[in-house]
């Protein structure tokens, strides 16, 4: 009889990443290396210390790595560190009447008035659109006969936003869908960037590249969006209570918030309706583009979810998403070794302390998911996939502070549950029903251009089962 020691123990997967360079790059690497792929720009030290300091000349970052400072700053004194200029300035164009965006009492009344759109039992609710929409990708791939290598990085922004605009708007965007996600990309396109500009600290009165396209892309939504909100406020003024649409939009035009009863403004409802596009749509097609690529380099674990989905996918939908414990396990690895939003920023409002070093007034605090889901010190076997560390029985075993996909804290993301929930099943049905294997040749890197996405998207071989 074997030793368990002498039985071959197949290797875990190691997926595409940047070697971290050995040593800090210097001011103009960094720059330039910052507006290509800021991935790269993290050196090995970065990936072992817990807090590391960054210089540049007009700008004192601070890298937190470590749990306990990780807690201070997003949790326990969250109040002193708040969202910065950069980030603000990157997230707020057009959407800075929205929950992404804004401070203070705004966000306090904001966050209290979405939470209910958010809940669990809300969630669950929204199960079978998200199936729907899963169903007509299937069939739009099964009509693709003859056309099977797709960009499947492409295909998972149509049906992300396809799951968006059934669940907002259950009776459809007024404007073509295909125009409505090249829009999308435009505005993504434009502000993806981390500007030379912004890390500089130049004024917001100087104009930015790309700036214009932003501007006609944000004239384009808000007409589209202004109209939706128009007729359904028409409909709702029409219609009794319960025969209402049971979507995102019914309940954006209906919430009060809880401490005065008042509902939102017309650009509140306007924001958050491009807010949860925006910040739902590219994170979460990244995190199924990512899955979709891994299972193809890992069979055993494609097979584990494919047998999965056959025996749920066959059962009743209620409860669905919490019995595929295996499909989430591959997606929460995704997302530890890809998460969508690399990095978080906050600024330093007054002096602090972080474990042993000392934080001043302005200081940029830079969490780096990308970093902290790869650190040395937090986990083993860090850079290989094991979606095993995220099976019920380990995942209990995870630090709190250590995995980060969707940040923490008050300003943590309200839409996790919805992006697993809807990754999940997404997944489930596409490894059901097709056969995906990378395109033969196809180059497959992770690239930081607001999401962490592949660089030269995901070409696959679809083969319907
Ligand atoms: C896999 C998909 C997703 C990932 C990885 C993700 C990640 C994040 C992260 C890291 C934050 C916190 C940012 C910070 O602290 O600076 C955040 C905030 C937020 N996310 Fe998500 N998100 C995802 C999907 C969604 C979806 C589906 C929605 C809505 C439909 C959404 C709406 C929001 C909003 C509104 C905020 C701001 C919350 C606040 O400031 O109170 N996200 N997200």
């Amino acid at each position: 009889m074997p030793l368990i020691s002498d039985v071959e123990v197949a290797p875990l997967y190691r997926p595409p990443a940047p070697e971290p360079p050995a040593r800090r790059l210097g001011l103009f690497k960094l720059l330039s290396t910052l507006q290509r792929n800021p991935l790269e720009c993290w050196s090995a030290d970065v990936f072992e210390q817990p807090i590391a300091r960054v210089k540049l000349p007009l700008l004192d970052a601070v890298l937190v790595h470590d749990p306990a400072a990780i807690r201070r700053v997003l949790v326990d004194n969250a109040a002193n560190y708040r969202k910065d200029p950069i980030q603000r300035r990157i997230l707020s164009v057009g959407l800075a009447d929205g929950l992404l965006s804004v401070e203070d009492e705004r966000w306090e009344v904001q966050r209290r008035t979405l939470a209910p759109l958010f809940a669990r039992r809300t969630v669950a609710a929204l199960t079978q659109a998200m199936l729907t929409a899963a169903d007509a990708l299937t069939q739009r791939w099964n009509a693709l006969a003859g056309r099977r290598v797709l960009d499947i990085a492409a295909e998972m922004t149509l049906v992300t936003l396809n799951v968006l605009a059934r669940t907002i708007f259950s009776d459809g965007l007024s404007s073509d869908l295909d125009e409505f996600r090249r829009a999308m990309n435009a505005y993504f396109g434009s502000i993806g960037r981390i500007g030379a500009l912004d890390l500089l600290g130049a004024p917001r009165a100087i104009p930015r590249p790309g700036g214009r396209t932003l501007r006609r892309t944000m004239s384009y939504f808000e007409g589209v969006i202004d109209e939706i909100i128009a007729t359904r406020r028409r409909r709702l003024d029409q219609m009794p209570q319960a025969e209402a649409p049971a979507d995102l939009l019914t309940l954006l035009l209906r919430a009060l918030d809880p401490s005065t009863g008042r509902p939102m403004s017309l650009a509140e409802v306007r924001s958050n309706i491009l807010t949860f596009l925006s910040a739902g749509h590219e994170t979460t097609a990244n995190t199924l583009a990512w899955s979709l690529f891994l299972l193809s380099q890992a069979p055993d674990w494609a097979r584990r979810v494919r047998e999965e989905a056959d025996r749920e996918l066959a059962a009743p939908v209620e409860g669905l998403a919490d019995r595929l414990v295996v499909t989430r396990a591959v997606v929460e690895e995704a997302l530890r070794l890809y998460p969508p939003i690399a990095a978080l920023s906050r600024a330093a409002e007054q002096g602090d302390s972080l474990g042993a070093e000392q934080i001043k007034p302005g200081a940029l605090i830079v969490i780096a998911p990308y970093v902290l889901h790869r650190h040395r010190a937090l986990w083993q076997q860090p850079d290989r996939f094991d979606p095993t560390r995220f099976l019920p029985e380990k995942r209990v075993a995870i630090a709190r502070y250590t995995y980060l996909p969707f940040g923490a804290g008050p300003r943590t993301c309200i839409g996790s549950s919805f992006a697993l929930q809807e990754a999940t099943l997404i997944l489930a049905v596409l490894v059901q029903r097709f056969d995906m294997r990378l395109a033969p040749g196809a180059k497959v890197w992770p690239q930081q251009k607001i999401t962490l996405r592949p660089a030269h998207g995901l070409p696959m071989v679809i083969t319907p089962r």
